[in-house]
Formats: C-alpha cells, structure tokens, sequence
C-alpha cells in the first residue's frame, strides 16, 4: 500500500525533469502552487533559475539543476543534488523529451542517438536513480511522460514514436517491479501540445508540423500530471478519441493506417 504524507502537510517533495519550458514549466509552476517543493532539471539553467524565482517559495526552496540528461554522469549527480537538497524525494516526474521529424532513409546516427539517449536511456537511468529516495518517500510516485504516438506509430515520427513506446513500457514494468516497495507508476500520454519541442525538434527535411491552433496547452497537461498525482493511474490519456485510437491499431491497424494517412501534415511520397 503506497505511504501517505506524513501528518501536519510536510511539502510533498518534487523531481521534475524538462522544467525550462512546455509541459515541465507549466507542471513546476502548478505544483509550486500547490505547495510542493520542487527540484528542476533542464540543461538551460538560467531558465530554471529564473522559473525558481517566479515560483511561491516553498520549503525546502526549489532548486535549479543544469544538466544534460542524455549524459549518464550529469544524470547521475542531478538527481543526488536533488534528493539532499529536498531531503529525499516523494514525486518524481520524468518529463525532459526532444523530437525528432524525418521519414526513416533521412534518419542520421548522432540525432537518432542523441533522441534514444533523452527519451529513453534518461527516463531507465531517472527510475534507477529515484528509486532508493522513493522507497524511502512519503506516497511515493513516479509519473512517466510518454505520448499518444507511444501507443500508435505515426509517420515521419518513427523514432520519436519508438522512443515513446519504449517509455509506456518501461512504466508497465515498473509497475509490477516496484508494486511490493508500495511506489506508484502512472504514465501519461499527452495529445498534441502547443510547447517548443516542434520549432526545437531535428527535422532535416523540414516537414511540416502539426497545427498548433487546436492543440492542448501545456497547463492542461500539468493539470493531469496534479489529477495523476492525487489519484494515481496505469496509463491516462488526456482525451478519450486518443485512446480509442490506440486501440483501433491494435483490433483494426489498416483502418487506423488509412486515418493517419489521410492527415493534412503527411508528406509527399519520396522521389523515386
Ligand atoms: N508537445 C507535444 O505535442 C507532446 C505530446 C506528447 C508528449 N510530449 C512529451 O512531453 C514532454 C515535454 O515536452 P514539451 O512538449 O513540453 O517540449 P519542450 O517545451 O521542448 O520541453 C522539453 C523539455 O525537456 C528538456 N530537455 C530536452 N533535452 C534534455 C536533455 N538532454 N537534458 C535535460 N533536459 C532536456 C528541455 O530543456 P532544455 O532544452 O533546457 O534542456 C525542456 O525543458 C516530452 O517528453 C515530450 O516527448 C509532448
């Protein structure tokens, strides 16, 4: 049975991986308000100082950490500076994720390795990390960032659609592994979201991104990441329609392939 926090509301102590911007700035600033008291990690440090001081002081006081997630030393001494300085760890959020658009005969070695390096060794090596300050925490939870191209393949998202497969899966093992240690492991997997990481993505080709116009806000998907936080859950989507779709691909993958083939930012055939 997961452990509570412990009587008179001691902060609930929070990791956040990928807080410089979108998602990861958006979850930092709601639970900031919601009493938590942070540790941010993103390589722009300056960012998260700046962020740190626009934030409602809490105790322990937030922490900025520049590092560079893909790189398993930096990792390694992030994530102790933060569990000393907030005195252990009881929410621990891996966030940090890059893009990468390019159909597969345009993928290049170092991109490809720097993407499987953030998305996925960074969130293996974050679980391997947290899990001694977790299992020493108070309601203690791991929230995976993961997408809705996680549970269905898109083209010219390949790589980026594996990376996120790999973390649905690295959060269905968890699950199992830590449910004797009383950790909770939720995975969200957020829709479209209006953040950076498409104008900062690797996109040799220059595809053409999704509109932006209707997609989520970053605050929505903080305000999962508060809802999963409270109420810890498996997997969660942030519309119903995603998850419908996830399952279309697995009972029905033609007709799934036929609506994503028909979507307005696929590109044209290659030249042959
Ligand atoms: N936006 C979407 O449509 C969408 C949809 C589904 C899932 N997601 C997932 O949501 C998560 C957050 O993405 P976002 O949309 O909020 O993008 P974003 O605004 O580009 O934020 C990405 C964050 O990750 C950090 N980061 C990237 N590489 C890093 C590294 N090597 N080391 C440390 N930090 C690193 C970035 O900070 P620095 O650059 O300062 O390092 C930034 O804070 C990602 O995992 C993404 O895959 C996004």
């Amino acid at each position: 049975m997961a452990k509570h926090d412990a009587p008179g509301g001691s902060p609930r102590r929070t990791l956040i991986t990928g807080a410089s911007s979108g998602i990861g700035r958006a979850t930092a600033e709601l639970l900031a308000r919601e009493g938590h008291a942070l540790a941010l990690i993103a390589r722009r440090q300056q960012r998260l100082e700046e962020l740190c001081s626009s934030l409602p002081a809490n105790r322990p006081a937030h922490l900025a950490l520049g590092a560079d997630l893909a790189e398993p030393a930096e990792l390694e001494r992030a994530f102790k500076a933060a569990a000393k300085h907030l005195g252990g760890l009881d929410l621990v959020v891996l966030n940090a994720g890059i893009g990468y658009r390019a159909r597969v005969e345009d993928l290049e070695p170092e991109p490809l390795r720097r993407l499987l390096s953030t998305n996925v060794e960074a969130v293996l090596l974050g679980a391997k990390e947290a899990l001694p300050h977790l299992m020493a925490g108070r309601r203690p939870h791991l929230i995976l960032v993961s997408s809705v191209v996680g549970r269905r393949g898109m083209p010219t998202m390949a790589a980026y659609s594996a990376s996120k497969a790999a973390v649905c899966s690295i959060g269905e093992s968890l699950r199992i592994e830590w449910r004797h240690l009383g950790i909770q492991v939720s995975v969200l997997n957020p829709g479209t979201t209006a953040t950076e990481i498409f104008a900062v993505q690797h996109n040799p080709k220059g595809l053409k991104n999704p509109d932006l116009s209707a997609a989520d806000a970053p605050e929505a998907v903080a305000a999962e990441i508060l809802a999963l936080d409270r109420h810890p859950q498996p997997e969660r989507f942030l519309r119903w329609k995603w998850r419908y779709l996830a399952a279309l691909g697995l009972v029905a993958p033609r007709l799934a392939d036929r609506l994503f083939a028909s979507r307005d930012w696929m590109p044209p055939p290659p030249e042959r």
